[in-house]
């Protein structure tokens, strides 16, 4: 069905508080792997929420859970019990082997739930040690907590004073992580794949160690899983990828696969929130954690991973192909969430032309593009994706050429 122009829609200039940047289009439906603008145009979208929507947009199963929850509870109080989010808890617990879980709706908001579990376990066990080990280049958030905790070049300027209490030390760089504990370390955190910094996995050698040296020092392990959790590398979370078993563990993005939840996951030791610690006004929402119970109960299926990691490796090959073919860089990443780096910083305009083609992409970084398809892609459509990318990167390099 093809969308119809819409007349209604607001003149420029906008009253949005501009806080990035964005193509003048506006979106106005969206179905599985596809988006449709006002103008009735259709683009692939690779985007899918920034890898939140895992089925696609508006996935049937993911609708008819909201339908039949907004008919019966939406929300009875954070005070309450709700049957949905004792199910999700259940569920996850199960899925991941961890003890307890508590449900936010943003991934800072879990992160910084998950800083503050830890915060407290060490008051209760390390003498009131509160230091949290992070990463340079790390993404854990845009509250004021999750924005110190990560590593993103330029933010320590930003909205002065910054939360202390967050150490940096470097991906795969032991020795970095050991230069940085003293007595008032309480946990390392981090992504097990960077995801904002432009796809950057962790090794697997690497978390094997950090855990080793949590265990040695008494640290808590802090898993970042907003976005590489639920299916998005090809296992339900990834630290299953990895071999590798954090304390805590956080989610978001793809949990909701379109709707606003998270949850923190920890490990009974770590389990230490006392009445009062934490809350929040939506925390374990009806409406959310049956939207989130549909879609784990899809991306639970053994088939479905397998799914995932098959259409991952169709698009690594397909990248690496492309990147043969133009002399560009490396292919990084595991499942469905990917990068390549193209050796100069055209990714801006490579993703302008895409949109131009129907394809929508990320620019990571400026010399770096990100793939984030919906978890359920097609052979057909990731081979599209590749094929729209292919006529992107010759109009956006006839563009650049020089004209002689
Ligand atoms: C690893 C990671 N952590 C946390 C966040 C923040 O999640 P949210 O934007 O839902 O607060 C993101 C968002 O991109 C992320 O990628």
């Amino acid at each position: 069905m093809q969308a119809q122009p819409h007349s209604s829609l607001p003149t420029q200039p906008h009253r949005l508080m501009p806080i990035t940047e964005r193509p003048a289009e506006v979106f106005v439906r969206g179905d599985g792997a596809w988006l449709w603008d006002a103008a009735g145009r259709r683009y692939l979208d690779w985007l899918q929420g920034w890898a939140v929507n895992a089925l696609g947009h508006c996935p049937p199963q993911l609708a008819r859970a909201l339908q039949a929850q907004a008919g019966l509870l939406l929300t009875p109080s954070p005070a309450l019990y709700n049957l949905p989010s004792l199910q999700l808890a259940e569920r996850l617990c199960a899925a991941s082997g961890m003890h307890q879980a508590f449900f936010g709706s943003t991934g800072a908001e879990a992160n910084e739930c998950a800083i503050k579990l830890a915060r407290k376990w060490g008051r209760l066990h390390r003498a009131g040690a509160a230091e949290i080990i992070t990463f340079e280049n790390g993404f854990h958030g845009r509250n004021l907590a999750t924005m110190a905790a990560s590593g993103k070049p330029g933010w320590d300027e930003l909205f002065p004073p910054r939360m202390p209490g967050f150490a940096k030390a470097r991906l795969n760089d032991l020795a970095s992580v050991r230069a940085l504990l003293s007595e008032r370390s309480v946990a390392v955190m981090l992504e097990p794949v960077q995801g904002e910094a432009g796809v950057r996995p962790a090794t697997r050698e690497f978390l094997q160690a950090l855990r080793a040296l949590c265990d040695e020092h008494g640290l808590l392990l802090i898993f970042d899983e907003v976005q590489t959790g639920c299916g998005r590398l090809g296992q339900l979370f990834g630290f299953q990828h990895f071999g590798v078993t954090p304390d805590i563990l956080t989610l978001g993005k793809g949990l909701g696969g379109g709707v606003p939840i998270s949850a923190v996951l920890a490990q009974a030791h770590a389990c230490v929130f006392q009445h009062g610690d934490q809350g929040g006004t939506y925390a374990g929402n009806p409406l959310m954690a049956a939207a989130s119970l549909a879609v784990m109960e899809e991306i639970g299926r053994p088939e479905f991973l397998a799914g995932v990691r098959a259409r991952g490796e169709q698009l690594r090959q397909g990248l690496l192909a492309f990147s043969a073919r133009h002399g560009l860089g490396e292919v990084r990443g595991e499942g469905l969430l990917m990068a390549l780096e193209l050796g100069s910083d055209c990714a801006a305009a490579v993703v302008r032309e895409a949109r131009q083609q129907g394809l929508l992409l990320n620019a990571a970084r400026p010399h770096c593009l990100r793939f984030m398809p919906r978890l359920n892609s097609s052979v057909e459509e990731i081979a599209l994706g590749l094929e729209l990318l292919e006529a992107a990167w010759q109009a956006q390099a006839a563009t650049a050429a020089p004209l002689n």
